[in-house]
């Protein structure tokens, strides 16, 4: 089965094609970093226009890549939620095109499923049942997972996702957007014990996270030394190595605790990272290590299918035409928030 996926929930406009779940033929992703970076964050408005000018262009380029034409496609698959509305619609509505004139059959994927699966497009691919730690701008959640047709969430943030945290300390501290990557370049100079920063854990054996208070903390302590806090001119003050490292190392040390913490409730061997913060060195190496030390394999895919991609959304995709009630109809909508079930721990 040859399937086409398109992704545009949030600020990439990305297509794949793909022969069934195993040979990735093309895979196209328009980041628009460039735009929204001089807001400091995603200007919802702006990302929808921007999807519209790129959808065309990014889906000609995947059929070409993989060497195909329309009529060689069996299936489409579409990021029907959670993102951001106007951008999911460009997507959705450019399917439903596609697919009325030229007859291809079309189901919706769930973003996040689109992310707990993507581990499946590295060689090295875990095994049901396992845990996943899904880490970017927009999401930061647990999952268990237990087949391509089984999955719940055991875990999520109760205000800002991991990723956006790193977005918002960098501005705090006069860096560009996107934050995540300058903090980890920064944090290798720095000290991780330098500033006792807080780890938030909620109730004990809680899987929620919650990274505000730590983001507040550091607003704090910058507000109190700004001279050698914040960066001018694109230079580092004396201290920014040093709050780089010390936040990095409170958001890592929760994020992999409890990614473990959950593998060894669920009586599970494999974890898996995924999502743009699992680009976050630190993170690997925390992780890596934890799992070892508890007996566990972690997965990491390579980061071109850990950021939004459409490569898991084909992945996920070819599992929903497996299941035949899954294929949708022309009345299908997209959705802003995750409609995922999560279980009464
Ligand atoms: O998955 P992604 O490309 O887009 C979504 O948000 O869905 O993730 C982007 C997020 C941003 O918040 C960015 O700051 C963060 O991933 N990120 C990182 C690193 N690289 C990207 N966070 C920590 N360390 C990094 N090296
Ligand atoms: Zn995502």
């Amino acid at each position: 089965m040859i399937i086409l996926a398109i992704e545009s929930s949030c600020d990439e406009t990305a297509a794949a094609v793909m022969e069934n779940d195993e040979h990735l033929l093309a895979n196209i992703i328009n980041s628009q970093i460039d735009l929204h970076g001089k807001y400091g964050g995603v200007v919802p408005e702006l990302a929808s226009r921007k999807h519209l000018e790129d959808i065309y262009p990014v889906v000609e380029r995947a059929l070409q890549e993989a060497n195909i034409t329309l009529d060689q496609v069996d299936g489409l698959a579409i990021t029907q939620g959670p993102g951001l509305i106007g951008s999911l619609l460009v997507g959705l509505s450019f399917a439903k095109a596609l697919s009325l004139v030229k007859k291809i059959p079309y189901v919706g994927v769930d973003h996040m499923a689109g992310h707990l699966f993507s581990a499946f497009l590295a060689e090295k691919k875990p095994s049901f049942p396992y845990i996943a730690l899904v880490a970017s701008g927009g999401h930061s959640s647990l999952f268990h997972v237990t087949s391509f047709q089984q999955f719940s969430v055991i875990g999520r943030t109760r205000d800002d996702a991991a990723g956006e945290a790193f977005d918002k300390v960098a501005k705090i501290l006069g860096l560009p957007y996107p934050g995540g990557p300058i903090i980890s370049k920064l944090s290798a100079q720095g000290n991780p014990s330098a500033i006792k920063f807080p780890r938030s854990w909620l109730a004990k054996d809680s899987l929620d996270f919650s990274f505000s208070g730590l983001k507040t903390s550091v607003a704090n302590y910058v507000n109190q030394h700004r001279e050698s806090a914040v960066t001018t001119d694109m230079n580092p003050g004396p201290q920014t190595a040093d709050i780089c490292a010390s936040f990095q190392e409170a958001v890592v040390d929760v994020l992999s605790s409890k990614a473990i913490r959950a593998a060894k409730n669920f009586g599970v061997k494999d974890v898996v990272l995924c999502g743009g913060v699992a680009a976050n060195p630190r993170l690997r190496e925390l992780l890596l290590e934890r799992g070892q030390n508890n007996g566990m394999e972690v997965f990491m895919p390579p980061i071109e299918f850990c950021t939004d991609n459409a490569a898991m959304i084909a992945l996920a995709g070819f599992h929903r035409f497996q299941q035949k009630a899954a294929v949708t109809t022309y009345d299908m909508d997209v959705y802003s928030r995750s409609t995922m079930p999560q279980p009464n721990l």
